[in-house]
């Protein structure tokens, strides 16, 4: 497929900013959908938009029929053993608050400890934040390497008896490098601690086999991966997911309710209360069939990783080509992130500037924010030299 057909099939793309071709780099934080998904959304919503396993007619059933099939696509996707393993959420955010609730109910006690990076999202610290106030457990914080990544031998230090779990990133999305995740996770096993991993970026970049992997729980959200927003994922190991407790109690994930005791449904329609997004969430299927067959031109990762990092001018943050996903956070000497973004929206270039919901990194590499480039596999060359050639006169002109 030419690169052309690949933008044909993304009619976001084609517009104009202030009068300018949008070149659109702000792809972590929210893909942009294909035809492919926007149809069989509007599909679903027109001839499908009834409840999920609930009533027995046929706009039900066809509603049900393409959720759950969905469910077992997801699970081939993930090499997962079981499709009970998928559990759908609103999001990234949403799945990683299901586990540090329902698995600290079941496992966290005052005293515990839990262990974070300091390069995780916000929504991969505070959950946990919140599960330590509440149970006065510990969190401890896993610091990254010179270049940026998260060193297996640096966790294994952090680990003790009373470590419950540990919570990392695949890949941070600031810092655009792939975490030796399988090394990450063989140390947090041989200390028999489960762990978290956060596959908001990890799932966009990488082929995941959570088996292959050994993850415990994985989290991802639908809407970086060019599935339509308000869908994620929470992957949980069988075990696991049947020994910790619902997070929200509603319709459908009970088996019977009475005042006197209520019972819950099995996993995964235990975590699943309430009326589902049903039409948005089979968008994961068209969305992850392409994340899994396209991968941006490795040439615009080099590309653009050689400019940023020979410009004086320029600090990048995540370096080292071989683990690099084509996302790039910089600062600029002597020039705020935001002017620059502001700046070179004027030009057509939708770029990410501020802390990116990550405060203890910034601190951490002693800024108060960064510039964000993130690029997908509708991206040109062309466009990435549009990019260098515009960030040179953003930074003239401020500087
Ligand atoms: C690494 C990482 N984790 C978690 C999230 C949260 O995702 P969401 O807001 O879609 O729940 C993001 C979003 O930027 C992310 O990049």
């Amino acid at each position: 497929m030419t690169l052309k057909n690949i933008r044909d099939q993304f009619p976001a793309l084609d517009q104009k900013v202030y009068g300018k071709p949008l070149v659109y780099l702000d792809n972590a934080a929210t893909a942009q959908r294909p035809d492919t998904v926007v149809e069989l959304q509007k599909k679903l919503s027109q001839s499908a938009n009834a409840n999920i396993h609930r009533a027995v007619h046929k706009l039900a059933s066809d509603a049900t029929e393409a959720y759950e099939n969905t469910r077992e696509y997801v699970r081939e996707y993930l090499n997962a053993q079981y499709s009970s393993e998928v559990v759908f959420t609103s999001g990234a955010t949403a799945s990683i608050n299901l586990v540090a609730h329902s698995f600290g109910e079941a496992f966290v006690r005052a005293g515990d400890e839990i262990i974070v990076s300091v390069a995780e999202h916000h929504s991969n610290i505070v959950p946990w934040q919140l599960l330590c106030q509440r149970k006065g457990a510990v969190l401890k914080v896993l610091d990254i390497e010179k270049n940026g990544v998260l060193s297996p031998d640096s966790l294994e230090k952090l680990i003790s008896e009373r470590t419950k779990i540990v919570a990392i990133c695949h890949i941070s999305n600031v810092l655009g490098l792939v975490n030796p995740v399988r090394e990450l996770v063989a140390v947090c096993h041989k200390h028999g601690v489960p762990v978290l991993v956060d596959g908001a970026q990890g799932i966009v970049h990488s082929k995941v086999d959570v088996q292959e992997l050994g993850f415990d729980f994985y989290a991802f959200s639908g809407h970086k991966v060019y599935a339509s927003t308000g869908t994620g994922v929470l992957y949980g190991k069988k075990d696991l997911l049947d020994a910790i407790p619902p997070f929200m109690g509603g319709g459908e994930m009970i088996k019977s309710v009475s005042f006197k005791s209520t019972t819950f449904a099995d996993t995964p329609t235990k975590f699943e209360a309430g009326t589902q997004n049903f039409n948005s969430v089979p968008t994961l299927v068209p969305a992850l069939e392409f994340a899994g067959s396209m991968e941006t031109d490795p040439a615009i990762t080099e590309f653009v990783y050689r400019k940023l990092t020979e410009d004086e001018r320029i600090t990048l943050y995540g370096t080292g080509l071989e683990d690099k996903i084509p996302l790039f956070s910089f600062a600029v000497k002597g020039a705020h992130h935001e002017d620059i973004a502001l700046i070179m929206d004027k030009m057509g270039i939708a770029l990410r500037s501020g802390q990116m919901c990550a405060e203890p990194l910034m601190d951490r590499l002693g800024v108060t924010g960064l510039l964000r480039a993130s690029f997908a596999p509708y991206n040109t060359m062309e466009e990435a030299k549009f990019f260098i050639e515009c960030l040179d006169k953003a930074i003239n002109m401020l500087v």
